[in-house]
This record gives C-alpha cells, sequence and structure tokens, in this order.
C-alpha cells in the first residue's frame, strides 16, 4: 500500500512566487509517489481573518490556485477542514490527552507573548483560544487520515511533532495502535526565493510577487526590484543579484548560462535583466493564469470539486474517530 501524505494549506492570502516553490510544486511532486490529501485549513485561518468576504475569497482563490498549478483532484483527496465534521470531533478528544504544558511551548503562541511582554501589555492580550489550541486542531488534521508524512515548513515542525505527542499518549493510555505517528518531511533542498526587495518572499514583508497576477502588474513588480547602482557596462555577478536568482528558477540551464555570462561580460544593465526575467516568469505563468481565470470563473465547479473531495475524505475520518471513541469507551 502507498504511504500517505497530507498537508493543510492556510487561506490567509493570496498565493505568490515564494508558495509556489516552496510549497506548492514540492507537494505536486509528492502527490506522484505518495496517496496524497491535501485540504485548505479554513478553520485554521479563521483565528487570524475575522472578514466574512475576505475569508471566503481566500478559500476560494486558494484552491483554485492549487488546481491551476496541477493539482489533479482525481489523484488527490483535496477538501475544505470545515467539511470535515470528524476534524473537530477528534480535536474535542485530543484535548483531553494533550497537557497544557505541550501548548505553553508552542512557537506562535510563546512568539505572540513575548510581544505582548516587551509591549509592555498584558501577556496575554490579543490572543484568543484558537491560537493557544491551534496545534491540537492541527494534530487532529493529521492524526484523522492515518497520515504518514507532513509535508511543512520550518515553522510547521514543532506542530507536527505535538501530533506525534498527542498520538502517542493515545496510544500509549489505550496500549492500541489507535492513531498513526507521523513525520515531518521538511523541503530543505528548496532555494529560499528572494522577493522584490531581497529579502525571503513573505506576504508579510510586502515584497511577494503574487503567482497569477496579470501580465502587466506582473512586469511592473519585476521592474521594481531593488539593484545597486552599478552602471551598464560594469560587469556584475549573478550570484549576489536576485533578478538572476529569481531567473534560475524559471529559465533552463542554457537560458541560466547565457545570462550569467552577460552578467560578467558587462554590457547589460539592469532594466534589460529585468526584462529577460519576466520574459521566462511569464512564459511559465501565463499558462497557469489562464487556467486559475478559467476556475476562477466557474465557483460552482470548484465547489463541487472541493465537495467531491470531502466525500471521498469523510469515511476515512469517520473510521479513525469510530477507532478512538471505541478505546476509549465511547461507543
Ligand atoms: N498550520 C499550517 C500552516 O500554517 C497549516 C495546517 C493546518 C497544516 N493543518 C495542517 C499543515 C495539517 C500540515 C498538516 O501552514
Amino acid at each position: 500500500m502507498k504511504k500517505i501524505a497530507l498537508t493543510g494549506i492556510k487561506p490567509t492570502g493570496i498565493l505568490h512566487i515564494g508558495n509556489y516553490f516552496g510549497a506548492i510544486k514540492p507537494a505536486l511532486a509528492l502527490a506522484q509517489e505518495y496517496d496524497a490529501r491535501y485540504f485548505i485549513a479554513d478553520y485554521h485561518a479563521l483565528n487570524t481573518v475575522k472578514n466574512a468576504q475576505e475569508l471566503s475569497a481566500n478559500i476560494r482563490e486558494v484552491a483554485a490556485g492549487w488546481l491551476a498549478a496541477g493539482l489533479d483532484p482525481e489523484r488527490v483527496i483535496f477538501y475544505r477542514q470545515s467539511s470535515i465534521p470528524e476534524t473537530f470531533e477528534l480535536t474535542a478528544l485530543l484535548t483531553a490527552f494533550t497537557s497544557k504544558g505541550l501548548m505553553n511551548r508552542a512557537h506562535a503562541y510563546k512568539a505572540a507573548v513575548q510581544d505582548n511582554l516587551e509591549k509592555q501589555d498584558d501577556p496575554d492580550a490579543g490572543i484568543n483560544m484558537g491560537l493557544f489550541t491551534y496545534p491540537i486542531l492541527m494534530a487532529a488534521d493529521i492524526l484523522l487520515f492515518d497520515s504518514d508524512l507532513v509535508p511543512v515548513g520550518k515553522d510547521q515542525v514543532q506542530h507536527v511533532e505535538m501530533a506525534q505527542d498527542i498520538a502517542q499518549s493515545v496510544n500509549f493510555t489505550y496500549k492500541a495502535d489507535i492513531l498513526k505517528v507521523p513525520q515531518a518531511a521538511v523541503q530543505e533542498s528548496v532555494a529560499v526565493v528572494p522577493g522584490l526587495d531581497g529579502r525571503k518572499m513573505s506576504k508579510s514583508y510586502g515584497n511577494a510577487i503574487p503567482l497569477f497576477a496579470p501580465e502587466k502588474q506582473l512586469r511592473k513588480l519585476i521592474l521594481r526590484i531593488v539593484t545597486n547602482s552599478q552602471g551598464i557596462e560594469e560587469p556584475k555577478d549573478p550570484e549576489t543579484s536576485q533578478i538572476f536568482l529569481l531567473y534560475r528558477l524559471f529559465a533552463t540551464a542554457q537560458e541560466q548560462e547565457a545570462l550569467a555570462k552577460r552578467y560578467r561580460e558587462g554590457g547589460m544593465g539592469w532594466g534589460e535583466a529585468k526584462e529577460e526575467l519576466f520574459r521566462v516568469i511569464n512564459r511559465e505563468l501565463s499558462p497557469l493564469r489562464t487556467r486559475f481565470e478559467e476556475i476562477m470563473a466557474n465557483p460552482a465547479a470548484l465547489d463541487a470539486t472541493l465537495a467531491r473531495g470531502a466525500d471521498r475524505a469523510r469515511p476515512i475520518a469517520a473510521a479513525t474517530v469510530r477507532r478512538f471513541r471505541k478505546a476509549a469507551g465511547i461507543d
């Protein structure tokens, strides 16, 4: 039997090129090898996104984005977390096996408390129970589907380790393998995608290139990439140029070599390098953008795709909850 890979996608904003290389492409590659279960973690997003229209739009856009990028919903079970009520039943069951101390140690919660202390505010200011219990909901997402492997970014590894702890505590209590203990998979080899200002591309830095930006906007953003003041004639170092680092992600080996040569020879200004970057990015992204627009134009079909995914996911989830309740004497 194939092993199971599962990951959650938090719909908190529009997808950008950093997400594409850091999360989407690696997860789609993994889906070739594993039995993949990928979902939109809309309840996790609720902790921070309180505007209903915004959340609802984010959910659809992020789902459409993954489909446009090549997620095959026949192969991958693709669903919304909110469509699986067993998630919330398992969350409730797991709270009885999760020590408060474990939650106190979660990085995201600790950082929020630290922030408050630095501002000389109440340590609990602005912290809701959704943030505090975030790792339990995430453990339920993972443990519900017998996941072997959980591809995540570095910041989420601690949460997967907490899911391991919680699963082990359940299994230990009932002296049986009720929940499968998952492993985190961090994509170490993925290059850091530089943003417009040279820092790592991130929504929170405001330096991101949206994955589905219309052609004109894409070009404009690329022209905004910060460069140094080297003149056209000066030889330039490709390795320290974020234009080149971005180029590498989209260009063929031959194209990379050719552009690196032009950098080193001098005679090429930053403007020209940016045009060349725009050309290769647009070449790769324009078919995705077209698919994205098609999917977004038909929300009923998108909802139906997600509902089919939920139909496939629910029996698996229900079996896990049944197993747990039986072991716990609540059957
Ligand atoms: N917390 C993850 C993030 O912020 C999203 C997520 C929710 C998730 N549930 C999950 C990831 C389960 C992996 C497995 O990116």
